[in-house]
């Protein structure tokens, strides 16, 4: 044993020399350990991809024999650190299947699985194998002042040819990018940066444009952009995105009097409140999404007497309206060789499912699409076509139409789609929308070009849809009124008052 451990250091040590930092035998042992027994059915026993999850996943698990590391504090081009690999372990990267290690892995383990990842690629112990480190300065307070001259920065340096006029992941050039790899990629939408790969923070953010993402067509600025620039495009990106989606559990629906004319589009729902929902990948049933186009999708309601109108909106790089969609088209079993992302010939499209019939308490229909016993109400709309129509769901192989059709209203800018819908309060199957009692509602978002279609889609979990009783909205308003009445009074005798005390005085 002694005689191994003397031979491994007889290899490391000249090369340590040469700077590098590629851990004990003790280290690269026990990395090696964890890695078989929790990387390896992901990023391949090889370390190069090899795995059964790599055609389900997208991004793809990184291969580390390419050496390229996305998240790193190192040049463009170069090998990361051993502590950019730590964090990338610890943090994990949100939004991608690469869990975080924090809490489940000590600080050491994790080094010991940063050095072992090394031995995958013969760059870490070569002449490039200690790359110099790019110092993140600690950023300074958010400026608003900064604004102005970031957006300047942003349009000169063509973050918009990506990431669209106002970074929503929707440029020109968004739709044939590919990472080094082979797959597609998408860039990322700032307008959601709990999104971000390599973390968020303004740091993160000035650090991701300096160093670039290798292995993806994310550039490196080093080299272009001024540093007093940096932080005035740092402030720009920041102030595109909340810090948290926020997501929310109910639709608070607000009532009015008035007809609901949806021509005049999300201007109807000024007054509503706005939740947003995570969208994820329908995995339960064949026709699986495994990497769902659409992540999240905001909802606003009104009602009047009679009817509801909901207003749906989301984020989608591209508006398929070629081509066709309907929750019960045929899904052929996954193939991973099969392109995923290819115009046509499938278009976008949205549904909001609802239970045919008034639950009993907490019950809901089952939330593919419905079952024999409980059915379910589908209000879909096919985005290619210019009308929306109510399906009667009993599960997915069972979708038939109604007949009935919804009035609807569509468009899509800068990379967002706004749909509306709007149709009866008293549905025919037995459904009613009382005033103050919540309804479930769910949702399924269908992106054409990542060829969702039928059971492949993006859906929503169940939630509810609550109708604010308009007494209560309406009973704010007489109060403020008599305050009103009651301020008037006041201030016409105080005015009596001064009035007689200055006559008095004269
Ligand atoms: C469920 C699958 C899965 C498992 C398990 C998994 N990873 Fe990953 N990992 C991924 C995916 C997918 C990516 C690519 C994410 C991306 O490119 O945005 C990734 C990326 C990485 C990266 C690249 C960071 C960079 O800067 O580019 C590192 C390092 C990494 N994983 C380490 C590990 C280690 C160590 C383990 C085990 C403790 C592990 N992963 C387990 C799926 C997985
Ligand atoms: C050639 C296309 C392209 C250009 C130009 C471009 N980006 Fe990107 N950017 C990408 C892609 C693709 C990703 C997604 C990488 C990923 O998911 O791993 C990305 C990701 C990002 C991210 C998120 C990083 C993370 O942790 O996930 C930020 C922030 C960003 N870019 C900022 C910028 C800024 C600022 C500019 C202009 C100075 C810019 N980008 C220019 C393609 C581009």
């Amino acid at each position: 044993m002694k005689q191994y451990v003397l031979f491994i250091a007889a290899l490391v040590l000249p090369l340590g020399a040469l700077g590098q930092d590629l851990g004990t035998p003790e280290q690269l042992q026990s990395g090696a350990a964890l890695y078989e027994a929790k990387c390896a059915h992901c990023h391949g026993a090889a370390g190069d991809a090899n795995s059964v999850a790599t055609a389900y996943l997208r991004p793809a698990p990184r291969d580390f024999t390419s050496g390229q590391y996305k998240f790193r504090t190192t040049g463009s081009g170069e090998l990361p650190t051993t502590e950019d690999i730590k964090r990338s372990i610890r943090d994990g990267m949100p939004y991608t299947s690469m869990p975080l290690w924090k809490g489940i892995l000590s600080e050491s383990e994790m080094e010991d699985l940063a050095y072992y990842l090394k031995t995958f690629s013969g760059d870490f112990d070569g002449p490039y194998g200690n790359p110099e480190v790019i110092t993140i300065p600690r950023a300074p307070t958010y400026d608003e002042g900064n604004l102005a001259r970031g957006r300047e920065v942003f349009e000169a340096n063509q973050c918009a040819d990506c990431h669209g006029e106002n970074g929503r992941g929707n440029g020109p050039s968004a739709l044939d990018l590919e990472d080094e790899w082979g797959y597609p990629i998408r860039p990322a939408d700032m307008t959601k940066r709990w999104t971000f790969r390599a973390s968020a923070t303004r740091e993160d953010i000035y650090r991701t444009f300096t160093t670039g993402l290798n292995g993806t067509p994310m550039p490196s600025y080093q080299q272009t952009i001024d540093e007093q620039d940096r932080w005035a495009l740092v402030d720009y990106v920041w102030s595109l995105s909340e810090d948290e989606p926020n997501y929310g559990t109910v639709v608070t629906a607000v009532g009015t009097a008035g007809a609901l004319d949806i021509s005049q589009g999300a201007a109807l729902f000024a007054d509503a409140p706005r939740a947003y929902f995570p969208i994820v990948g329908q995995l339960i049933e064949p026709g699986r999404s495994f990497y769902p186009g659409v992540n999240g999708i905001a909802v606003q309601a009104i009602y009047n007497q009679n009817e509801i109108a909901l207003l749906l909106s989301w984020h989608d790089m591209t508006a398929e309206v070629d081509g066709a969609n309907h929750p019960g088209l045929v899904v052929p079993p996954f193939d991973p060789a099969t392109a995923d992302t290819a115009a046509g010939p499938f278009s976008d499209a949205l549904a909001l499912l609802w239970p045919a019939e008034t639950p009993d308490g907490l019950e809901r229909p089952y939330f593919m699409f419905g079952d024999a016993k409980n059915a379910m109400s589908i209000w879909f709309t096919d985005l290619a076509t210019d009308s929306a129509a109510v399906l009667m769901g009993r599960g997915s192989a069972s979708i038939a139409a109604t007949g009935a059709t919804l009035a609807h209203y569509a468009s899509y800018e800068d990379g967002a789609w706004t749909v509306i819908m709007k149709g009866p309060r008293q549905f025919d199957s037995g459904l009613y929308m009382a005033e103050a009692a919540f309804t479930p509602v769910s949702f399924s978002v269908w992106d054409g070009l990542n060829q969702e279609r039928g059971n492949k889609r993006g859906l929503a979990a169940w939630y509810h849809l609550y109708l604010l009783p308009m007494e209560t909205q309406s009973a704010a308003l007489p109060m403020a009124k008599w305050a009103l009445i009651a301020l008037l009074i006041e201030l016409l005798l105080v005015g009596v008052v001064h009035w007689r005390h200055r006559r008095s005085a004269t």
